[in-house]
């Protein structure tokens, strides 16, 4: 995603954070970093990842897991097949997960950049094309959004998320507000539960964000690529868009409630 979907996601996240966790939170960024708060945080690792230094280049395929079936064309995902290294991102939210947790007794620096990395990457495991191997996640597809040319993926990460943020005066604040609301009591409250379900399993760090990515994969072949395949010329900006605002919303949902859910249990201890 691009930055206004992290940001949202982060806000997201931020509105269902505990007040004692928001404090942890807060005290685990160094020199009070980003205002203490996730939708800055957020960015963090899209600004470290074409850098030179100990936090660019090497983390760059932990953004995507490139599904190898067709490859990308038959949507399913496979850890041994797609990410045999863990350096994809349902290996990092596993890894950055277990370095954060306070019981494992990972220093004060590494807890500040896992939980840096962890507040970005679980919002890139909800973007369809994060999780599809075709054709760089459709960064090598050019199509027309609202007469520009564009590539898909870019379509994705930013042009429609800010052409829907339109409809929230282009402040990721509202549109964080409207999707908590759908969540808390609203059209999301019923299926959230399952958003988060994961973790009632044993070994819920690897479970968790694999179940996230297999659901995200999903909305690849009916959706993301159905109209592009048989329509490779068509507009994106018009029907194209208007059918996936819902699931650009439900996505940045499930990223920013599972987000909050996560940091209040993995923070929760007092080691
Ligand atoms: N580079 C290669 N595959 C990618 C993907 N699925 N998403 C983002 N960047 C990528
Ligand atoms: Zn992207
Ligand atoms: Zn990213």
């Amino acid at each position: 995603w691009g930055a206004e979907a992290h940001k949202t996601i982060g806000q997201i996240a931020q509105n269902f954070l505990k007040p004692d966790i928001a404090r942890k939170v807060a005290a685990l960024f160094q020199d009070k970093s980003f205002g203490g708060q996730l939708p800055l945080a957020s960015l963090w690792a899209d600004e470290v990842k074409h850098r030179r230094g100990p936090f660019g280049v090497w983390s760059a395929p932990l953004h995507f897991l490139d599904t190898l079936d067709d490859p990308g064309r038959s949507c399913s995902v496979d850890m041994e097949r797609d990410c045999p290294d863990a350096k994809c991102v349902v290996g990092a939210i596993a890894n950055y997960t277990t370095q954060l947790d306070c019981a494992n007794g990972y220093d004060k620096f590494t807890r500040d950049i896992a939980l840096r990395f962890l507040a970005h990457f679980f919002g890139d495991i909800t973007q369809p094309l994060h999780v599809c191997g075709r054709e760089k996640g459709g960064n090598e597809v050019i199509i027309t959004f609202d007469g520009q040319r564009e590539n898909l993926h870019a379509i994705w990460d930013t042009q429609m998320v800010e052409k829907r943020l339109q409809d929230f005066e282009s402040d990721f604040v509202q549109y964080s507000d409207f999707l908590t609301k759908n969540i808390q009591n609203g059209e999301y409250t019923s299926e959230s539960k399952d958003w988060v379900s994961c973790n009632n399993s044993p070994n819920s760090t690897t479970l968790c964000p694999l179940t996230w990515a297999i659901d995200t994969n999903a909305i690849n072949c009916p959706f993301v690529w159905d109209t592009v395949d048989k329509n490779p010329n068509i507009d994106l900006g018009g029907g194209y868009y208007s059918d996936a605002v819902p699931i650009i919303d439900k996505q940045i949902a499930k990223g920013g409630y599972r987000l909050g859910v996560f940091l209040n249990l993995i923070l929760s201890k007092s080691c």
